[in-house]
């Protein structure tokens, strides 16, 4: 049965949507349209028949005016759908449009607050997509007074599938407007019943100021782990930054050593020199390694050398690559930061950590300054780092995520940023980590002690707690409503961090540590904790406790303690 609605459309207007044919339709059909757009009378958009698997539809209205839109719901399932107006998507973001019960539901950007607020697991200070899957924070970049988040993104449902990246735009990195998709994958991979597409990169700007995209395309992939071929690609966006105006393929084969592992490009330019450099992840002869190229006008690569060449230890323990390598300066040195995906850490059991090394970058050859990788994140739900260079700060975001604990079936999406992070060195040459600082404004109201030591907690209100003074020895427990429990302690020297799904067999600790200072931040289950000025963070995401009730502290020497609960990030 056919089902009608009226639509006002300004003149450009375009409609974006994902959809397929129903696996058993409900009914008979009965002469109804699969899906039309009419002007008028005139159809000026119609599809016939619908493949079996996930395909894109876009219709861009060039005349404007009014559209009569007819669908029959026995027939189409739509997964992503969402219209906009490219003259006004900056500021308003995309409509996001469902067809549910024979009507057209509109959620535009006034009505996102309520949407994240009434999922009671939707972290609220946090970047989540709208709906469906996302991994990776890919090409962040800071153009025109804004910041620019794109991510690896699968638009028909929410577990991982064929790659898109996903778009949103914010003044401050905590509010963001959804913008259209970016980058589809080369082909339908849905249809070939393949994975791979659009996988990582980064945002570069050149010396003469255009910004372009690096990014890795997973051809047609059969296995998820071998025989895949992963090939570097270039894009030159259009003005507004809302699609690839040009892309162009550099970069197919790795070097002797390499295999199928071969992604994830971060880009810069030397200006001293006037040449073009790349990192890559990969594997040489099973090491997990970073791969350093060179160009001398950002299309013709070349391969320099391995930048990087993990011990033995990390194969020897799964580690089969690595990942999202970022290689960037900062403070006068030059900071490794990567991922080791496969890896198991013998000693606690934790998988797929992340690692930096800070060194010396000089002719090519990075010469490490620390004798040890250091380990980024105890909790390892922070993954995929990227960082960018925005207003003279090093910035860096990354996925809550470690494919060790999934969301709940049912959710209408998967994956959650970090809290974005201002990186720093410390006078041993660490890389530490602290929120950028925009934070503050979003605070609502501070809390106050019920009884020492003891903070009850607004139902669903993100919170955040700062301490300070001889803590070791501390412990803090987080209650949520439903009985679950988190608890963060300094122990034998180390923090440790437990959520209710762990059962002992993986420990989440730290290294050895003096505890001085320690912020948490607790987001409708994501818990993110600095200690001693962000040399030491724990980053874990648990899907048992949405809501905190209360945070008790046990410790003898506080000095300063204080806490404040958040508003949302989607208010207007
Ligand atoms: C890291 C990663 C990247 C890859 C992308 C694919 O999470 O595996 O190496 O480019 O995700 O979605």
């Amino acid at each position: 049965m056919s089902n009608i609605v009226e639509l006002d459309a300004t003149r450009g207007t375009r409609f974006e949507f994902w959809a397929r044919r129903k696996e058993k339709p409900e009914a008979e059909r009965t002469g109804g349209e699969v899906f039309t757009l009419r002007a008028g009378e005139r159809i000026v958009y119609r599809i016939a028949a619908l493949p079996p698997s996930f395909q894109f539809y876009a219709y861009t209205h060039h005349a404007g005016g009014p559209l009569t839109l007819e669908w029959d719901e026995n027939i189409i399932e739509m997964s992503l759908f969402y219209r906009f107006d490219p003259a006004q998507v900056a500021e308003e973001g995309v409509t996001f449009l469902e067809l549910q019960g024979g009507r057209l539901v509109a959620r535009p950007k006034e009505t996102w607050r309520a949407w994240y607020e009434s999922d009671p697991d939707r972290p609220q200070l946090r970047f989540s997509p709208f709906q469906a899957w996302m991994n990776d924070p890919n090409g962040l970049c800071f153009v025109d007074g804004r910041y620019h988040l794109f991510y690896q993104f699968h638009p028909v449902d929410a577990e991982w599938g064929p790659m898109h990246w996903g778009h949103a735009v914010s003044d401050d990195l905590y509010r963001w407007t959804h913008l259209p998709v970016f980058l589809q994958p080369e082909q339908n991979l849905w249809s070939l019943r393949a994975t791979g597409g659009a996988f990582s990169g980064s945002a570069f700007v050149g010396p003469d100021g255009g910004l372009n995209f690096y990014y890795t395309e997973r051809l047609p992939a059969y296995d998820l782990f071998k025989d895949y071929k992963e090939v570097q690609k270039r894009v030159v966006p259009s003005k507004d930054l809302l699609r690839p105006e040009a892309n162009r393929l550099v970069l197919i084969d790795g070097p002797p050593g390499s295999a199928h592992d071969f992604r994830d490009p971060k880009v810069w330019y030397d200006a001293a020199r006037g040449v073009y450099r790349m990192v890559l992840g990969a594997a040489i002869d099973g090491d997990p390694s970073v791969l350093l190229y060179g160009s001398e006008d950002g299309v013709d690569w070349k391969y320099l050398s391995v930048l990087y060449r993990a011990p033995e230890h990390y194969r020897q323990h799964g580690a089969r690559c690595v990942e999202c390598p970022d290689f960037f300066e900062l403070e006068g040195r030059f900071v490794i930061v990567m991922g080791f995906v496969g890896y198991t850490d013998p000693e606690t059991g934790r998988h797929n950590l992340l690692y930096a090394q800070v060194g010396e970058f000089e002719d090519d050859r990075f010469t490490p300054l620390t004798p040890a990788l250091q380990e980024l994140d105890f909790g390892t739900d922070f993954y995929a780092m990227q960082s960018f260079r925005a207003k003279e700060r090093q910035i860096a975001v990354a996925w809550l995520f470690n494919w060790e604990f999934r969301k709940p079936a049912g959710s209408p999406y998967s994956g959650e940023l970090s809290l974005p992070r201002v990186l720093g060195l410390d006078a041993q040459l660490r890389l530490t980590m602290l929120p950028e600082e925009g934070y503050r404004a979003l605070r609502s109201h501070a809390l106050t002690q019920a009884t020492r030591g003891h903070f009850v907690c607004e139902p669903g209100q993100p919170i955040e707690l700062s301490l300070a003074g001889t803590l070791d020895g501390i412990r803090i427990v987080g209650r949520g409503g439903d009985g679950e429990s988190f608890t963060i302690a300094h122990v034998s020297g180390r923090l440790q961090v437990r959520v209710a799904e762990d059962t002992g067999e993986i420990e989440y600790r730290s290294t050895p540590l003096v505890l001085e200072n320690l912020t948490l931040f607790f987001d409708r289950g994501v818990l993110e904790i600095f200690a001693n000025d962000g040399v030491v963070c724990g980053t874990r995401r648990t899907y048992k406790i949405a809501t905190l009730t209360s945070l008790e502290l046990a410790s003898s020497d506080i000095e300063s303690c204080e806490a404040w609960s958040y508003n949302s990030v989607w208010r207007d």
